[in-house]
């Protein structure tokens, strides 16, 4: 039985041997250009003039785009049709495309689009969160959430505090940039191969853009080197501009942003800001909350919208609250247009409750632990959502003491008191935190898959599905269920590119569903053909069905044994067809909008994590010293694949609060572009000592794919214990009760910033 095994990546030998082909590797026809984008300078402003005389003269250059050389919409906006592939008039961003090029080289491509000469009437830029909400300027409207009466809950508690807290951005420095490759066929069709998470926005913005209709575009991934969200709505605009180009020379062309040209023009994470207000007891009981979130979205909507909803749904985090109001301001400003990244805007919303309960534990001189548990979902009438979802299956506390337990974290947390009251320069800090993270596309229609399944006459097996591999291996665990369901083992099954030709319609592998959604599909056309050969080998061998089994790749009708490929061969002889469609929707979820209110998610994925730091107080630098994690992946498919997500998406989301700081300048151009100067995590980050596990027998009640849970994007939001402790470690500085102010990401500025301010206020 393959389900439940420790398998590598079905990819692992191709990745370390760097044999693997990703879209840049894939070996084009003779003749093929390469595109570059030419980007806008200024963060705001008119164009008045453009001359591309210039560009078209440069050595190498085939051919120019503009928006007036687009055939059908400029636009590559998946939801609301507010992204021009090449800027027209109004320029919002400085490195906005606003024209590409196509020459003989990659180099050709990128030094001609530096010759063109733009007019241009700078306006005055909005570029933080601050002053877009000072002047109202907003991609979305404004939405409010509300449970209970918060504001008199906040007025009559015994205690209250309020406060702010400013939360950092994200690059998702995916190691392979964006890139698509547009191939011209025969028939006026258009073959693109994109390193994207979503082919069938891909080939729909494609078609709209060119003015043909879907089927004519082709889009095909075989593998991502990393999308983390980043290649969610993006490959589109990259596509889209490669397509252009494509159908004006009639020949193919590839564009593929370099590093610092992929950190300029694409979007990230978004960067929030909180103001909130609380009302707890003496016990650290939350009794109301009132929370504002607002965050940076650029300069159009893209994925925003369900972006900052999700930031909504997890303002909970684990924990009930029972008087709770927030409002969500969705901010336009002249920057890139900030984008879907691992967690989603869940990351972002439980960080601020995460803050507030370390305040609330601060200031009434408890272990924030204590304060966490307090508030925990869980006994009667504690188990439903703000937004109206009960929560059925709850195992935080079970995860949180068995985390207490492995990891000793009271003995240790009394040792770091210790150490810290003996002063020195050197301050540890020990924090617990939880993760409950929701389990589905809050956008219901996106809750869908489809897989296409071939047996060939010689029993070999091809299976193709509506999800992307981008190295969660997502596709060793969807081969794993088909191999389980047919009988065969692992090697009898071949995975091919991901291919809208194949398979139509698909949502983007996004939200950690992937494997939920594709794996059932998957399952279910495995089960057709699987009944298909049963059925026939019944009648063809007059026994009953149940005298039928297929293991192993052996066939055992009744007595007689056969290899799995005579049953093939003898199935097709007797004209039973061998391929099958399969199809799945989630049930049970539904969501209304506007009364914010529903069952938006099939589950919730929970975990914890103890981190211990230490922090250098005279430089600011900081380390992680160990790390126990506990998560929950229901019954895991893949523990070896599993604990590699939960290890990689920790590191993600600890690069993310402590080391990932984006800057912008007062032009608004972003000055971290590269690794020079933007700093992700690396394998020295790793905590010497780390402990990481699944929690064990804990299937998913939920009937979803062998009762397991999605992995992809909840344990990135494991690092905010991370956070936590380093808060723990700034404390310790400062009088007992005293205000920790620490900015998102904590670099080594931001520690001695809130480090001056605890000293300053002692
Ligand atoms: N893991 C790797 N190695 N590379 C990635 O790009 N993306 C993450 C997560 N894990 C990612 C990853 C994100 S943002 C999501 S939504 C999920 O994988 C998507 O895949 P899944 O639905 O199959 O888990
Ligand atoms: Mo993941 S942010 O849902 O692609």
């Amino acid at each position: 039985m393959s389900v439940g095994q420790a398998l590598p990546h079905d990819s692992a030998l191709l990745h370390v041997t760097g044999r693997a082909q990703y879209t840049d590797d894939i070996p084009l026809p003779p003749g093929t250009l390469h595109a570059a984008f030419g980007v806008s300078p200024v963060a705001h402003g008119m164009l008045q003039a453009l001359d591309l005389a210039p560009v078209l003269a440069s050595p190498g250059v085939v051919a120019v785009a503009t928006s007036a050389d687009i055939p059908g919409e400029n636009n590559y906006g998946g939801a609301v049709h507010d992204d021009p592939v090449f800027a027209e008039r109004e320029l919002c961003y400085t490195g906005q495309p606003v024209f590409a090029v196509a020459a003989r080289t990659h180099e050709q491509a990128r030094r001609a689009v530096r010759a063109a000469r733009m007019q241009i009437d700078e306006q005055p830029a909005i570029l933080d969160i601050r002053t877009a909400l000072a002047q109202e300027a907003f991609v979305l409207p404004t939405q409010r959430a509300q449970r209970g009466e918060p504001h008199a809950a906040i007025a009559g508690a015994p205690r209250r505090l309020s406060g702010s807290l400013t939360i950092g951005g994200q690059d998702h420095f995916y190691l392979e940039g964006q890139v698509a490759a547009a191939v011209p066929q025969d028939d006026g069709g258009l073959h693109v191969y994109s390193s994207t998470q979503h082919p069938s926005e891909c080939q729909a913005i494609v078609a709209h853009v060119l003015g043909v209709p879907a089927n004519h575009i082709v889009v095909s991934c075989r593998r991502m080197g990393g999308g983390f969200g980043g290649k969610e709505s993006q490959p589109a605009l990259i596509a889209a501009a490669a397509a252009v180009l494509a159908r004006r020379t009639g020949r193919p062309v590839k564009l593929r942003l370099d590093r610092d040209a992929d950190m300029i023009i694409t979007g990230k994470r978004h960067d929030f800001i909180a103001d909130y207000e609380t009302g707890f007891d003496e016990t650290g009981r939350i009794l109301g909350l009132a929370v504002m979130l607002a965050s940076r979205c650029g300069y159009s909507a893209d994925l925003s919208g369900p972006i900052n909803d999700r930031a909504m749904f997890h303002i909970d985090n684990a924990y009930f609250i029972e008087h709770l109001a927030i409002v969500s301001h969705r901010c336009r400003t002249h920057t890139v247009s900030n984008t879907a990244f691992r967690g989603f805007g869940g990351p972002q919303g439980m960080m601020v409750i995460e803050a507030i309960i370390d305040e609330i534990a601060r200031a009434l001189g408890k272990d924030p632990l204590e304060v966490r548990q307090r508030n925990y979902y869980g006994g009667s009438g504690r188990d439903v959502t703000h937004y109206g979802q009960r929560i059925t299956d709850n195992p935080i506390g079970t995860i949180t003491s068995r985390l207490v337990a492995s990891s000793d974290y009271h003995a240790r947390r009394a040792a770091v008191a210790r150490g810290n009251a003996a002063g020195g320069t050197i301050r540890r800090g020990i924090a617990l935190t939880p993760v409950k993270f929701g389990i589905s596309f809050t956008s219901t229609q996106y809750n869908q898959a489809g897989a296409l399944l071939q047996i060939y006459t010689d029993g070999s097996v091809l299976l193709n599905h509506g999800g992307t591999e981008m190295g969660q291996g997502l596709h060793v665990k969807v081969t794993q269920v088909v191999a389980a369901e047919l009988g065969l083992p692992l090697s009898a099954i071949r995975i091919t590119a991901t291919d809208t030709s194949k398979v139509p319609n698909t949502s983007a592998t996004a939200a950690s569903a992937g494997t939920d959604l594709n794996g059932m599909a998957a399952k279910a056309a495995a089960a057709t053909l699987r009944e298909r050969l049963v059925g026939f080998a019944a009648d063809f061998y007059s026994v009953a069905p149940e005298q039928i089994t297929i293991a192993d790749g052996l066939v055992t009708i009744d007595t007689k044994q056969m290899p799995f490929s005579q049953l093939a061969r003898e199935a097709y002889t007797a004209r039973i067809p061998l391929s099958a469609t399969g199809y799945y929707r989630t049930p049970d979820i539904h969501w209304d909008k506007h009364s914010w209110s529903g069952r938006p998610f099939y589950y919730f994925a929970w975990g914890a994590a103890v981190s211990e730091v230490a922090l250098d107080t005279l430089t600011g630098e900081s380390r992680l010293l160990r790390l126990d994690i506990l998560h929950d992946v229901g019954s895991s498919l893949n523990p070896a694949i599993d604990i590699g997500q939960v290890e990689g998406g920790f590191l993600q989301g600890m690069g993310w609060l402590t080391s990932e700081k984006l800057w912008w300048d007062a032009q608004g151009r972003l000055r971290t572009h590269a690794p020079s100067t933007y700093k992700i995590p690396t394998a020295r980050d790793w905590p010497a000592e780390a402990h990481v596990a699944l929690l064990a027998a804990a299937p998913n009640p939920e009937a979803t794919i062998h009762r397991s849970k999605a992995v992809g994007e909840p344990p990135l939001m494991l690092a905010i214990s991370v956070f936590q402790a380093l808060r723990d470690a700034v404390a310790s500085c400062g009088t007992p009760g005293a205000r920790v102010e620490l900015e998102a990401p904590a670099t080594p500025e931001a520690l001695l910033d809130a480090l001056r301010r605890i000293r300053s206020a002692t």
